[in-house]
């Protein structure tokens, strides 16, 4: 009788399981990402609980710009990295039977930035949410390779041997790529972990990270007269994307438009007293000529000396 017993147990979990992983008429489970979600890259991954019996094509995206998902090399989970933009961002997830649709569910995500006014507050119902601690991941184990295979500072000869690079590649898909992150050395920063939150985090504030490798640049500014705000408060992010960025040394926009992102109000005063130096300049001129971007014994972040600058 024992086996039996065993057996029926069995039927009774599974059973209930599948209950509750898939509420009655919905035959697709969103596992990843929680409703309302918040956070900084504009690529996110959605990952499904499916029901194969039940449909035979899935959708993901942000409408209009919907994905198909190949269920052939699925079981009962299937992936997905999506492009998402600023702001919200509802993530839609339909699933069809023989071209009906028979099942959907959404998410909210949103990407902040602290470079545009719009995006700089989010909702407050947003909240930053952790994927890497062992409950999750014991989702994956079973088709992907969860553990570090990074060797300290030896860059992968062919980056897609990353452990990290399959579900993660878009995340280095910009023109210029940081050394540290386009070699897949991802835990040279993501070295911090917090139980049950993520084995993945950075130190905080995140410039800890930064001036481990550099140091040069720590000396120098931390014994300067002036250091700008933002730099001081160790958000090197808020200019640089630590990944990858569409410009030079992976600054998140156009030099001028990060500065005038937070000074277009300043810069115009400046701009119409007779007095001012940065009076002269146009939109066009380049804000870096002048001021550094992070520290400086000058006042006004200044490279040169006043009068040199004074046009
Ligand atoms: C049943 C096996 C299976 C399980 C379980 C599974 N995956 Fe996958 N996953 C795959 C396969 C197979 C691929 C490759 C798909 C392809 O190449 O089209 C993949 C690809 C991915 C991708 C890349 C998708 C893309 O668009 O490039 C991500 C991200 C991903 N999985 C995340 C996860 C996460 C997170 C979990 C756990 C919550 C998980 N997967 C669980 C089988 C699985
Ligand atoms: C099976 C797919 C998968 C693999 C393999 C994977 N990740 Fe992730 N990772 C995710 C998902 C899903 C998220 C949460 C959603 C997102 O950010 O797109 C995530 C989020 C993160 C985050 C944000 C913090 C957090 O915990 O949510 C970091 C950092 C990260 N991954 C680093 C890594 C590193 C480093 C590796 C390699 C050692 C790795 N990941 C391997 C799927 C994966
Ligand atoms: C130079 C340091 C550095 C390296 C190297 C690095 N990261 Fe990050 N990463 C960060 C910081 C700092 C953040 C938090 C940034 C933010 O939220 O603005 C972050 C955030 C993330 C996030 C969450 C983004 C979000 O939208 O919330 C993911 C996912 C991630 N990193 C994955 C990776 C992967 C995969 C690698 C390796 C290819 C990697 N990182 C390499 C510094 C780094
Ligand atoms: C693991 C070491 C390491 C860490 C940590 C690291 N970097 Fe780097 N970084 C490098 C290397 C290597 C280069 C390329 C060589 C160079 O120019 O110094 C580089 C280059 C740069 C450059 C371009 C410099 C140039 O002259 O082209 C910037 C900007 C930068 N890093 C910013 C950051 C920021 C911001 C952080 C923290 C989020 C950070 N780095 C953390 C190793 C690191
Ligand atoms: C206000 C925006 C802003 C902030 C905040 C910021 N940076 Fe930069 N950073 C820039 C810009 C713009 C450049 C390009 C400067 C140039 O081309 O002369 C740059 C260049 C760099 C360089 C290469 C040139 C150099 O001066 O060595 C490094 C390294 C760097 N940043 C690291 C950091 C680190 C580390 C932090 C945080 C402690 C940080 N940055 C904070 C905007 C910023
Ligand atoms: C994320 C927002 C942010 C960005 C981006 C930014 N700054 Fe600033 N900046 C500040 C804050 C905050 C202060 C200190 C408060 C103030 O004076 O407005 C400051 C102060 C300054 C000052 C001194 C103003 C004074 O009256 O003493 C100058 C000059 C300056 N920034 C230039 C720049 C330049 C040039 C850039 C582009 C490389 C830039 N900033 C990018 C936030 C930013
Ligand atoms: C030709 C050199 C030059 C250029 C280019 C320049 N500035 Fe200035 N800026 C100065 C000088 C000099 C000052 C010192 C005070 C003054 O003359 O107004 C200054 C002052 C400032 C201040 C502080 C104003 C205040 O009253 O507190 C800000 C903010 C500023 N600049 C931002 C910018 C931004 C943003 C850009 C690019 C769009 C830029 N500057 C381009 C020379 C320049």
């Amino acid at each position: 009788m024992r086996p039996l017993n065993l057996f029926a147990k069995a039927v009774l979990t599974l059973s209930i399981f599948f209950m509750s992983a898939f509420a009655e008429g919905s035959f697709v489970q969103i596992i990843t990402p929680k409703e309302n979600t918040l956070q900084t890259e504009l690529t996110l991954n959605v990952v499904l609980g499916i029901d194969k019996k039940h449909i035979d094509a899935v959708e993901v995206g942000v409408f209009p710009d919907m994905k198909s998902l190949d269920l052939s090399r699925s079981e009962n989970t299937a992936c997905v990295n999506i492009s998402l933009g600023l702001g919200e961002n509802r993530v839609l997830v339909r699933a069809y039977k023989e071209s009906a649709l028979v099942s959907e569910e959404s998410r909210s995500v949103y990407v902040s930035s602290q470079l545009y006014h719009q995006f700089r507050y989010p909702p407050k119902d947003y909240k930053k949410s952790y994927f890497h601690n062992d409950e999750n991941e014991k989702l994956c184990s079973k088709c992907h390779d969860m553990s570090v295979n990074e060797v300290e500072n030896i860059a992968f000869v062919d980056v897609t041997k990353s452990n990290c690079y399959g579900c993660h590649k878009n995340i280095n898909r910009e023109k210029y790529a940081h050394a540290p992150s386009a070699n897949w050395l991802c835990t040279s920063c993501h070295k911090q972990s917090r139980k049950g939150a993520s084995k993945y985090l950075t130190k905080e504030p995140m410039d800890a990270a930064c001036f481990e490798c550099h140091k040069e640049n720590q000396e120098l500014w931390s014994s300067a007269k002036y250091r700008h705000e933002p730099l001081d408060a160790g958000h090197c992010d808020k200019c640089h994307n630590p990944h990858s960025a569409p410009y030079n040394m992976f600054i998140r926009k156009d030099v001028n438009e990060i500065c005038l992102g937070c000074h277009k109000d300043k810069h115009i005063k400046a701009r119409e007293s007779k007095n001012s130096a940065c009076a002269g300049t146009s939109y066009g001129d380049l804000c870096i000529e002048c001021h550094t971007p992070h520290a400086s014994n000058r006042p006004f972040f200044l490279k040169k000396r006043f009068d040199e600058v004074k046009k």
